[in-house]
């Protein structure tokens, strides 16, 4: 029986605009995430979707001139479509046009009613459309929303949630939680709001229709934020609180989301949810946003990255490797085609896929066509004089500290720095000099090699996963012993046939302009 279980969620994407970078990146950090906790053994529920409610999707529906219901279904589909190309292993996708979410939203609806939390009242205030969210006045700068977007003023009947009488207990929670969001000077600036003052939030809109009904007053639509954060229980089954994902899975583990909306993730959620008597979150993860060369990307600078094309032209673990390499988690990344060309040939092409195919090309020239056979008694002396593999027995404590302060680009980098470590053994030991001289001698050589390239490979699969298992194939590796687990000695390869060695990774030879 399995008791370890991790649930990681991506926001659900608005569908007013097909995927970019940046909604590519979230969906691609929670599928590393969820790689990594499978291959540490949990039983993992990752789930993504898309958020298809609202005034910003309404208006895009109506400039494609369509019904609002079939714009979403096409919409959706292309979000769904790019899960599947990024290789995402999300086991559910959740749209908030769903007749389950649909039931989950209004059941908890009907919870914060029936607890006192909501209220009808009168809305007047500014509204950003394209930020979904209401500003007050002194968060307004030079009459815009702090994030840039234009703001409307508005004045409607609206429900309210009694926010402000949440203050005290969202900080004091806090205080109890003192990781609830990382990184910490994110958390710092959510507990600086809170501090500021809350006041009620309007959940309801009556100037349009597109969301969904209000319980008993069909006048009124749902706040699309209200309506888009159920969707991370609707996946689990609610209202049915016994239902067995909601047992299993809820509180989430992780909540990743960007720098953008870490405000309704960390203060508006955990209220709802304290107000409807559920459980809070456990973390809440905010990364930074990618820039292009710089810059901002925008539909209207016309500088918008289409992910799919980036996978089509230069591959997917390329890609992927690429964003997860280049972020410093947290903060801003900046996106150039001259660093993602010359990262990935360095790094993938250069260092880990020459010394898979110099190795292996060796190996079956000059040891039969199969690896190398080392005794037991062998092999723990292997294992205590040899610094390569003393390093790689300590590379997984290493890693899984990185991983769990969401230092990605750390963790890659001690992983190629021991790849490089592996190339300077190489080098050192030169098995092609001592095939003239010791054929015994490179053969324990090119052992260690290949047995410090299993590392190395079961390492990288959160990361890159179709290269990772494409080099575990060519050093036999079995499927059932690709998992962390198997990061030592009693695993350690067998000798066997090899086939002719294929090329992982081609070289870029694209200078993009
Ligand atoms: N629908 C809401 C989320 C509701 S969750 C209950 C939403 N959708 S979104 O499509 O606008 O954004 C989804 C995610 O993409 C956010 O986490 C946002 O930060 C991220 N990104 C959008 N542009 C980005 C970059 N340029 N770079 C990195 N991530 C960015 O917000």
């Amino acid at each position: 029986m399995n008791n370890r279980t991790f649930y990681i969620t991506t926001p659900i994407y608005y569908v007013n605009a097909a995927p970019h970078i940046g909604t590519a990146y979230t969906t691609l950090v929670c599928d590393v995430i969820a790689r990594f906790k499978s291959l540490e053994g949990y039983e993992v529920k990752f789930l993504t979707g898309t958020d298809e409610h609202g005034q910003k999707v309404e208006k895009a529906a109506n400039d494609a001139d369509l019904t609002p219901h079939e714009f979403v279904d096409k919409m959706s589909e292309k979000f769904r479509f790019l899960a599947r190309k990024i290789n995402a292993t999300n086991n559910d996708f959740i749209r908030t046009t769903e007749p389950r979410h649909y039931a989950s939203a209004k059941a908890f609806w009907n919870k914060l009613k029936e607890n006192g939390h909501i209220y009808l009242g009168e809305y007047a205030g500014w509204y950003s459309v394209r930020d979904e969210s209401f500003y007050s006045e002194t968060e307004l700068v030079n009459g815009k929303a702090p994030t840039g977007a234009d703001v409307q003023w508005i004045s409607e009947s609206s429900y309210f949630f009694d926010l402000s009488k949440w203050q005290d207990k969202l900080l004091e929670f806090y205080k109890n939680n003192p990781s609830f969001v990382m990184p910490k000077w994110r958390f710092n600036e959510v507990i600086k709001f809170v501090e500021s003052g809350l006041h009620d939030l309007s959940v309801s809109r009556t100037t349009f229709k597109w969301g969904i009904p209000i319980p008993g007053d069909d006048d009124h639509v749902m706040y699309v934020w209200l309506d888009a954060l159920t969707n991370y229980i609707s996946a689990l089954g609610y209202p049915n609180v016994n239902a067995e994902d909601f047992k299993k899975f809820w509180p989430v583990d992780v909540h990743m989301v960007g720098k953008d909306i870490t405000k309704f993730h960390a203060i508006y959620w955990p209220a709802f949810l304290m107000a409807a008597d559920l459980p809070v979150p456990k973390q809440i993860v905010s990364h930074g946003w990618w820039l292009n060369g710089g810059e901002k990307i925008s539909k209207s600078l016309g500088n918008v990255i289409d992910p799919l094309e980036l996978i089509e032209r230069y591959g997917l673990d390329q890609f992927r490797y690429y964003f997860m390499r280049e972020m410093s988690f947290g903060n801003d990344g900046n996106f150039t085609y001259e660093s993602f060309i010359s990262r990935t040939n360095s790094d993938l092409a250069n260092k880990l896929g020459n010394l898979v195919q110099r190795t292996l090309s060796m190996i079956y020239k000059n040891c039969n066509q199969a690896i190398p056979q080392i005794r037991g008694d062998q092999l723990s002396e292997l294992y205590k004089s040899t610094p390569l593999l003393i390093a790689a027995a300590e590379l997984f404590e290493k890693i899984k500290a990185e991983f769990d302060l969401y230092e990605f680009h750390k963790a890659l980098e001690f992983i190629f720095h021991f790849v490089d470590d592996i190339n300077a053994y190489i080098d050192t030991n030169a098995p092609w000099e001592l095939r003239k001289s010791n054929q015994e001698m490179m053969e324990k050589v090119l052992y260690v090699v290949l047995e410090a390239v299993r590392y190395a490979a079961i390492l990288l699969l959160p990361f890159i996963p179709d290269s990772a298992n494409n080099i575990l194939e060519q050093i036999k590796v079995p499927m059932d012993q690709r998992t962390f687990e198997c990061l030592n000695m009693k695993f350690a390869l067998k000798s066997q046939a090899i086939q002719a060695p294929v090329a992982v990774f081609p070289r870029i030879e694209d200078d993009h302009s």
